[in-house]
């Protein structure tokens, strides 16, 4: 049986990416699992604090994530959906790893090089505003490592982006393994499992990702965006003045990126959507990118609504999957401390 676990984090509503390259592929896994594989599913608190965080806004996107979850089709009785920050076990064996992990090995994390580079002095180079780079922005790929590991997850369902943090998350395992071998490993090494759309762009510049941070809005489309606003974000995206669709990501970033949205909607190989407009241009690739996106994202949207005025209901989901994780990582917590000489 597989152990699948993934998390997300609490900064805002997820955008089409994070729906794509995250939580309708959990939705899937969940649907296509066998009654023996488990699934666990975290909204990782304790990482949205590496970025300045307002504490009432995170409070409220802590809560906002987990009736997103809800309301996307993740069903708390049959995956566990919980709070990392109300599971203690992960910081404490993010401690652990953190002894094992040599700083050379963070430093070549993608996501840290690109923190540092933007706090280089544009000037001189060898001089960084480290006011910006707290520790924790350094150590956060074993915080990621220690969530995996607690559960001996197996398989690990992420976007690209996130493909260097499990590749490290492995290490990890392994130099733990290779410290303290006996009686056997304990650690599981995971499973990355790519999704199937891995890389959602932005939809005003094509070269770089989806992302929450973009400075334009109209970079991304929400989960909770109104039929109007997807339209209107999906016609103004950048495309490319070649005639007729083809896909190709090289050549034609923009144009394949629509594609990709609309493959990932229909659920369907991006190739048999392409094939499909062949012969159609742009404005009308994008009338049905726009209908699939608001047929996609309609019913998470009503659910939201309703499920986000159930607090208590949100509260006993994010209670009882707080004290299931609990439990579940407490076996693995013990027996760390055991090999590592605490008791
Ligand atoms: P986060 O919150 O940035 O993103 C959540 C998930 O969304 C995926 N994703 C994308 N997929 C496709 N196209 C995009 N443009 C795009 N943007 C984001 C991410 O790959 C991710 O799967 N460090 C993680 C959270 C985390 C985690 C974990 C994940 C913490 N502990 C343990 C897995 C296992 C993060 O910041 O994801």
């Amino acid at each position: 049986p597989r152990v699948i676990f993934s998390g997300i984090q609490p900064t805002g509503i997820p955008h089409l990416g994070n729906y794509f390259g995250a939580l309708a592929n959990w939705v899937k896994l969940q649907r296509d699992a066998s009654p023996k594989d488990e699934l666990l599913f975290s909204v990782v608190g304790w990482h949205a604090l590496t970025l300045p965080q307002d504490p009432r806004a995170l409070l409220a996107a802590r809560t906002t994530m987990m009736a997103l979850i809800l309301a996307v089709g993740i069903d708390p009785k049959r995956s566990t959906i919980f709070h990392q920050d109300q599971v203690q076990n992960h910081t404490e064996l993010a401690w652990i790893l953190s002894c094992l992990t040599p700083i050379g090995k963070l430093k070549r994390m993608t996501t840290w090089k690109t923190r540092l580079a933007v706090s280089r002095n544009a000037n001189d180079e060898s001089e960084v505003d480290d006011s910006l780079l707290n520790t924790g922005l350094f150590t956060y790929p074993v915080l990621q490592a220690a969530d995996i590991l607690a559960y001996g997850a197996t398989h690990v369902p992420v976007g690209e982006d996130q493909q260097q943090h499990l590749e490290l998350t492995r290490d990890i395992a392994d130099i733990f393994n290779r410290t303290y071998p006996k009686p056997a490993p304990l650690l599981t090494l995971p499973q990355l499992m790519l999704t199937p759309s891995k890389r959602i762009l932005s939809l005003k510049d094509p070269s770089v990702k989806m992302s929450k941070s973009a400075i334009d809005a109209n970079s991304r489309i929400e989960l909770t965006d109104t039929a109007t606003v997807i339209r209107s974000r999906i016609r103004g995206a950048t495309t490319d003045s070649i005639r007729g669709i083809t896909y190709d990501p090289a050549a034609r970033p923009g144009t394949s990126n629509l594609l990709t949205i609309l493959a990932a909607c229909t659920d369907e190989d991006v190739a048999v959507v392409a094939a499909r407009y062949a012969g159609k241009d742009h404005g009308a690739l994008k009338a049905d990118v726009a209908d699939a996106v608001e047929a996609a994202f309609k019913g998470p949207r009503a659910e939201f609504e309703r499920l986000r005025a159930e607090t208590p209901f949100l509260l006993r989901v994010a209670e009882e999957g707080a004290a299931r994780a609990r439990e579940r990582s407490d076996v693995m917590i013990r027996e760390v401390r055991r090999r590592v000489g605490l008791a």
